[in-house]
């Protein structure tokens, strides 16, 4: 078998919920395949305590428990051992950076990443900055551990590795690819209650169906994420500065 284009490290205190939904479909059928791999780590294994314990009471009081920056710094060590050291290493939290297709082309680019799932009320703050881990958010919610989150994470870089998905052309095409959130799809039937397909669709004219999906894209953008909206107007704007078709 050939070196998997992707590897991804986990570190959490539940090792049996991987590769769980990424052993079935797309992400399965690659894991097999050997495109990625995935080494799962048991944080509790490097628990130095009879009791095996990976967590604390917080200093200065307040509820719930912290995980122990010891145990998971020695789990942490033994697992990048060996590893290039610009490797991402990231730590799912709220407070993170939030998680979007740029982010999962980096890690896509860095050819692999070590994911730590924080459970309780988190790890300590130490560990973080001592073995320089990126704070990554999947959105402004609370989980109740960084699991599903690396789920999440592994799901968006497994399909936009080489050989994964099929048709590598609905890749560019999709939301976030151009910046844009994606046109509406269509199929059979080509009236469904009542609702007829858009005519410009069955026209067989590929420039005026591309023009068309460019335009429904553009709407459904600026109707739904002015954010995305305003970022893709200005990088268009740069974009024709530079081919001299807008004066600065
Ligand atoms: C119950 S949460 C801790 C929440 C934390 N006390 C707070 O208020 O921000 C336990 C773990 O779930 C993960 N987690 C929770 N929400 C997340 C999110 N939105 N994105 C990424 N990871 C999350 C983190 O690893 C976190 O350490």
């Amino acid at each position: 078998m050939n070196t998997p284009s992707w590897q991804a490290r986990v570190l959490t205190l539940f090792p049996e919920m991987f590769p769980g939904p990424l052993g079935a479909s797309l992400a399965g059928r690659a894991l097999q395949a050997g495109i990625w791999a995935l080494e799962t780590v048991d944080i509790r294994a490097f628990a130095r305590d009879k009791h095996r314990s990976v967590d604390d009471m917080p200093f200065g009081g307040g509820p719930g428990m912290v995980m122990r920056p010891d145990v998971l710094a020695e789990a942490l060590d033994a697992t990048l051992a060996g590893r290039p050291a610009g490797e991402p290493r990231i730590y799912f939290s709220p407070r993170g950076r939030r998680l979007d297709q740029a982010l999962v082309r980096e890690l896509v680019a860095a050819g692999g990443a070590t994911l730590v799932c924080g459970r309780f009320e988190g790890v300590d703050e130490r560990v973080l900055e001592a073995r320089g881990l990126l704070e990554v958010s999947l959105g402004d919610f609370v989980l109740s551990g960084g699991e599903i989150a690396a789920l999440a994470l592994l799901d968006a870089v497994v399909r936009l590795l080489p050989g994964v998905v099929g048709a590598a052309g609905s890749l560019a095409e999709e939301s976030f690819a151009e910046g844009l959130l994606e046109y509406p799809h269509y199929t059979r039937p080509q009236t469904w209650e009542g609702r007829a397909v858009p005519e410009v669709l069955l026209s067989g004219h590929h420039e005026k169906i591309k023009a068309w999906r460019q335009a429904e894209a553009e709407r459904i953008t600026k109707a739904r994420r002015a954010d995305l909206w305003e970022r893709h107007a200005a990088a268009t704007t740069q974009d024709q500065t530079k081919k001299g078709k807008v004066q600065p």
